[in-house]
């Protein structure tokens, strides 16, 4: 076997464990080498990734997006995130999607492969680019709403970009946080001024559970700390728009200063995936600034009992339909009662990855292959999603546009959605006891 197709099958295999962990440890990839049907799956795959396959779509929206990173202060105690914003002109470079090797490494970890994993996606994907114009100045003269985003585990802030840029492309300040509770699968920071000074970063990398650890009090460790990471991402957009001086650690040109009131101070929301998804509903109960959340496709497990009875913000669940299972349905329906805006939506045919840049990131038959697109093409599905949210962010925000010509979304009115969840909890005790297997995903 070649060298590169050996490569090219811990690709695949990982891309397989992206998404479903437990099939993942069913598979012996050895057994399959010699198997001709792979090879021709690695082929495909092979010729998708040098002909360029992935695309991201472009916000719909009618404002010109534009993106820049912002890191304040420099330690990892400090504020990482990646910007989206409506911006002045449409003529600077696209953005750099993944702009470290390091964060191809941490996923080649998070998804337990061969390090050279790591160098092969850097190779396939290190200069793809994601249609927002680089550090392109601030359109001025609107104050816009605020999301922060929360991503998932295995995640980092720059692989939800075709949410964050369709969010910008309709007027919103987009701020995707990096988290440092060990749930990227890799961030960085400076240890001090003089790092800061010749770049010299310091990586953190997933932290694995060890055998032995007990997942729920160290998720719930996590979640906690992942929302006081939103909530002080919300301080720091907040100071810069009083027009605080704040110096970014990151040597990218767009000076913050553009900030200084452009933020509508009373439209915030919070938005995530997965175990961003529960940090929307741990940063709701802390944090009263937050208007309203929606948590895509959320994973319910990091969440400690006493908050689902204290989230009066308006929340919006919007799932996939692959991914859900009872226990986790049954702790969303937690989170309800009749004196609480609760809407839940599942888009069909959907899958957990649907929600993630990556879903865009190869042909259509590799992509489904592999499980990061659904039945439902991709497109259709994050189109969906993206004018759910602004619909219901219309609504809770109090916003004057014109999202609420999607308001029946919301209810799951359309072909593609299902009102509520596809999931059937009434057998809920068999499957409480015997959910944990399936606990663990991005
Ligand atoms: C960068 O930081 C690391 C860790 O603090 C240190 O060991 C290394 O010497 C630094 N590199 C440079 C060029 O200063
Ligand atoms: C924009 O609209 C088109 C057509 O409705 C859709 O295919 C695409 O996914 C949308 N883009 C986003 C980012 O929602
Ligand atoms: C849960 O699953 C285990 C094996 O997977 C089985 O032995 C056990 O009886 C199940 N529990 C219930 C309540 O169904």
């Amino acid at each position: 076997m070649l060298p590169s197709k050996l490569h090219a099958l811990f690709c695949l295999c990982s891309s397989l464990a992206l998404v479903h962990p437990f099939d993942w440890k069913d598979l012996n990839p050895v057994a399959h080498i010699r198997s001709s049907a792979w090879v021709n799956k690695i082929q495909a795959l092979m010729a998708a990734a040098s002909l360029g396959q992935t695309k991201i779509p472009k916000g719909n929206g009618s404002y010109s997006v534009g993106c820049t990173d912002l890191m304040f202060d420099y330690s990892n105690k400090g504020t990482f995130l990646r910007l989206y914003y409506p911006s002045q002109e449409d003529d600077h470079s696209d953005t750099l999607w993944i702009p470290n090797k390091e964060y191809f490494f941490g996923l080649s970890k998070f998804l337990g492969t061969h390090w050279l994993m790591g160098k092969i996606l850097s190779f396939f994907f290190g200069s793809m680019t994601t249609p927002a114009n680089w550090n392109s100045p601030l359109r001025t003269g609107e104050k816009y709403p605020l999301v922060v985003f929360s991503h998932g585990l295995g995640a980092f802030r720059t692989i939800y970009s075709a949410v964050g840029i369709d969010l910008a492309s309709h007027g919103f300040i987009v701020a995707a946080v990096e988290h440092r509770d060990g749930s990227a699968s890799a961030t960085y920071y400076f240890r001090d001024q003089s790092a800061v000074e010749i770049g010299n970063k310091s990586w953190l990398y997933l932290k694995t559970l060890k055998p032995g650890d007990q997942e729920v009090p160290l998720r719930n460790e996590q979640v906690r700390q992942r929302a006081k990471e939103c909530s002080q991402a919300l301080d720091l957009i907040l100071d810069i728009d009083r027009g605080r001086p704040v110096k970014n650690a990151l040597d990218v040109e767009f000076d913050v200063e553009q900030l200084k009131d452009s933020i509508d101070r009373n439209k915030l929301a919070v938005i995530g995936h997965s175990f961003g998804g529960a940090t929307v509903i741990q940063t709701l109960s802390e944090d009263q600034r937050f208007r309203c959340g929606i948590a895509l496709d959320a994973w319910m497990l990091p969440l400690g009992d006493e908050v689902y009875s204290r989230i009066p913000q308006p929340l919006f669940f919007i799932n996939s339909e692959r991914f859900q299972y009872p226990a986790n349905i049954i702790k969303m329906k937690k989170c309800y009662s009749p004196d609480k805006e609760r809407k839940m939506i599942t888009i069909r045919g959907s899958v957990h990855q649907n929600f993630v840049d990556f879903t865009f990131a190869t042909g259509k038959i590799i992509g489904y292959m592999f499980t990061l697109k659904g039945d439902i093409d991709s497109n259709v599905a994050i189109d969906l999603s993206n004018k759910a949210s602004l619909a219901f962010l219309q609504k809770h925000l109090g916003l004057q546009k014109d999202f609420d010509q999607w308001d029946s979304l919301i209810e799951g009115e359309d072909d593609n959605l299902i009102p509520g969840t596809n999931i059937d909890t009434t057998n809920q005790h068999v499957t409480l006891q015997n959910s944990t297997g399936r606990e663990k995903n991005l």
